[in-house]
């Protein structure tokens, strides 16, 4: 039996792809290359000792998915990561965002249905806006979407609840991320940014590494202890192995709903100011920042309650935020050489 991996190449998926690989479970990863690159598949055989099978197949295609499926008939489970990702991006290009990332998600249930294949589906913690409760838990009543990215995580994660209600024998687990960061301890494999990174950890290594002259911390007067905003930032081989249990939990019929929803972070809220003086103290390198205006749109707090998928699925985050960003460091040192 096969695990098909969709956007397979990408900073998450080829994480994932990796710890499958380890865990000795045949996968096969496609990807359009679109927003990441064909080296990545090195750097997966390198760590695992395994060359992964590859397709550069668009997941909308409906011909070229067929075919996949004929070329493979044993997939026997979906990790559907393949999606435009950036918030920016999506509020100046809507119906892009709409079309790739609803459109692909659509070609892949008409499969998946009728032929009661379990997906997995990456989700994100963007779903909640700024929620009133914290801890942020899943049964949170869900905001109006802050962009068109976040708008389709949120129709995505509908479509997929609906066609579960509907096909009893098709199930799906829905992963909100929290913030991934990170890269595997190898440094053979980690996060590409296409340009300027928007989010901080890339940033940050970068203006570290010299690649930009000041990390801008985004605003410094928000109602929290020091004043920045403040995330739950997950080590992104902790986020790999949630996506390894989950897929056992679903195989191995151990979901108690067609669809069930979990977070994936640390359950910790860290500050940019806080994150900051983790990096420095894991890497003993200096941060330049200046504090700067508040980033339209961002949500002051958000952490997760990961109590659900710890009593469900047994899994919870283990690395450390030192460990997550000295593993970042040393990717920006890979990469930037
Ligand atoms: C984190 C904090 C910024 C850059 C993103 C995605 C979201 C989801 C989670 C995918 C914020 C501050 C940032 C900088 C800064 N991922 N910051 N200077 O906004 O929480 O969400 O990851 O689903 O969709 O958007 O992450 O890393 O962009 O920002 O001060 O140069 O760092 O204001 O408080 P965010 P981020």
């Amino acid at each position: 039996m096969k695990i098909l991996i969709t956007g397979g190449l990408g900073y998450i998926g080829s994480h994932v792809a990796t710890v499958l690989i380890q865990n000795d479970i045949d996968t096969v990863l496609i990807d359009t290359l679109e927003n990441s690159r064909i080296q990545v598949l090195e750097g997966i055989e390198s760590i695992t000792g395994k060359a992964p099978v590859f397709r550069k197949i668009d997941v909308g295609e409906e011909i070229e998915m067929n075919q996949l499926f004929e070329e493979f008939p044993d997939i026997g489970g979906v990790i559907h990561f393949a999606a435009y990702k950036s918030v920016g991006e999506s509020v100046s290009q809507p119906l892009r965002y709409y079309n790739n990332n609803l459109g692909s998600l659509q070609q892949l249930l008409k499969y998946l249905i009728p032929n009661s294949i379990p997906l997995i589906f990456s989700s994100s913690c963007t779903v909640y806006g700024q929620s009133e409760t914290l801890p942020i838990r899943e049964d949170e009543q869900l905001k109006s979407a802050t962009s068109p990215y976040g708008n389709t995580k949120k129709i995505g994660e509908q479509i997929i609840l609906d066609c579960c209600k509907a096909n009893p024998n098709f199930n799906a687990i829905l992963l909100r991320y929290f913030n991934p960061i990170g890269a595997h301890s190898s440094a053979k494999i980690g996060e590409y940014p296409n340009g300027v990174p928007q989010n901080l950890v890339p940033f940050l290594t970068q203006t570290v590494k010299g690649l930009r002259p000041i990390l801008k911390v985004f605003g410094y007067s928000y109602d929290t202890p020091d004043g920045t905003c403040i995330r739950d930032y997950i080590h992104v081989m902790d986020l790999a192995q949630a996506h390894v249990e989950s897929l056992d939990y679903l195989l191995n019929n151990k979901n108690q709903e067609t669809c069930e929803v979990y977070n994936v972070g640390t359950g910790k809220g860290v500050s940019v100011l806080e994150l900051i003086k983790s990096f420095e103290s894991a890497t003993g390198k200096k941060v330049p920042f200046e504090i700067s205006d508040p980033r339209p749109g961002d949500t002051i707090v958000a952490y997760a309650d990961p109590s659900k998928i710890k009593l469900n699925i047994g899994w919870m985050a283990n690395y450390s935020l030192e460990e997550a960003l000295l593993s970042a460091w040393k990717w920006e040192e890979k990469i930037n050489q």
